[in-house]
């Protein structure tokens, strides 16, 4: 191969290369974005279902997909994505110090989703909870 041709198959070659991460990354689903499986981009809860029971005291939490719902006051609740951003571990919600804790590395973070331990490097997603009756809106 003489070195024309070399030089010409490494530049495209090297482009695809160079190219390819930022296609599949494109293409793949690390959304933490809340779905009810219609594209809406909401995620309804209903409150009386069994697997949110938790929820009926204040301090409760409950998981729905990649979404951890906790109950802060006789009506309120917040929704926070429950995947560790440190690398995405489930995280769980201890009521008595009102924290987050990933269970894989100890990151910890606030209920508005804030790192106050790490190594996470970012902040969990925080999304809008709006009740409806005995249901929860999260978007
Ligand atoms: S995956 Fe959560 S701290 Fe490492």
């Amino acid at each position: 191969m003489e070195r024309k041709e070399f030089i010409k198959k490494f530049a495209v070659g090297g482009s695809i290369l160079l190219t390819a991460p930022v296609l599949f990354n494109a293409c793949s689903d690390d959304s933490t974005e809340p779905d009810n499986g219609g594209g809406t981009n909401n995620t309804i809860v209903d409150l009386g279902q069994t697997a949110y029971s938790a929820l009926g005291t204040v301090g409760g939490s409950a998981n729905k997909g990649n979404i951890i719902i906790i109950r802060t006051g006789d009506t309120s609740y917040i929704a926070l994505s429950n995947v560790c951003t440190h690398q995405q571990c489930t995280v769980g919600y201890n009521h008595g110090t009102t924290e987050l804790i990933c269970p894989c590395h100890g990151s910890k973070y606030s209920t508005s989703g804030a790192v106050t331990n790490g190594p996470a490097p970012t902040s969990l997603k925080k999304y809008t909870v709006t009740k409806d009756g005995n249901s929860l809106k999260i978007s």
